[in-house]
């Protein structure tokens, strides 16, 4: 029962998990404030590129795709029903985490943090919350098959924990500049 809702939690979430770690390998280039300022510190920031954000986005999408190829045989190997992603709800778990992700940014730069400064929280479900919000609002009808009450519950759980290890392990690996 547990394993069966993290099972669904963690694969309906992979399309907003990877966007942020694709966008910290693919990041650079144009920032997405253009190098603007609003009330003495950046908009958002060197850390938010287009680059970044189309490939994060991209990536998201393109997983969900592969997820939805191999749904029958995962969900049948886990005997769990795993859920095959709507092209739309792909697009809006993937997007509403880089979303999220810049958000937070700007909440950053309000604040008087610096380009990579932690904000505790915040930067564990700042995507989530932006993917969760984009995907209840361009795919209602699959999100509310998909996050049940206790897929949600896990997914807010578990996500802070995935989120600390992907990023200290990413930090240990030489492939991102802070552990956070
Ligand atoms: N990145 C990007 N575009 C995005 C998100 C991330 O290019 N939309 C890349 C940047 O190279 C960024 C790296 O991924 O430096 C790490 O992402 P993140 O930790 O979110 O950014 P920070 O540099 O820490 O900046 P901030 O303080 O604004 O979070
Ligand atoms: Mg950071």
């Amino acid at each position: 029962m547990v394993g069966s809702l993290i099972a669904t939690a963690f694969w309906a979430m992979l399309p907003a998990y990877v966007p942020n770690n694709a966008a910290v390998l693919a990041g650079g280039g144009r920032p997405i404030d253009g190098g603007r300022e609003w009330r003495g510190a950046r908009v958002l920031g060197d850390g938010k590129t287009w680059r970044g954000t189309v490939v994060g986005t991209a990536a998201g999408v393109a997983l969900a795709l592969g997820l939805n190829a191999i749904v029958a045989p995962a969900g049948t190997a886990l005997d769990v029903d795993l859920p095959a992603f709507d092209l739309l709800a792909a697009v809006a778990l993937a997007f509403g985490a880089m979303c999220g992700d810049i958000g937070a940014s700007f909440l950053k730069r309000r604040s008087g943090r610096e380009r990579g400064a932690a904000f505790p929280g915040l930067d564990q479900l700042d995507f989530v919350v932006g993917a969760l919000v984009a995907v209840f609002l361009l795919a209602p009808g699959w999100a509310t098959d998909v996050f049940t009450l206790p897929v949600l519950v896990v997914v807010v759980a578990m996500t802070p924990v995935l989120h600390v290890t992907t990023n200290v392990a990413a930090y240990a690996i030489g492939v991102k500049n802070e552990p956070w």
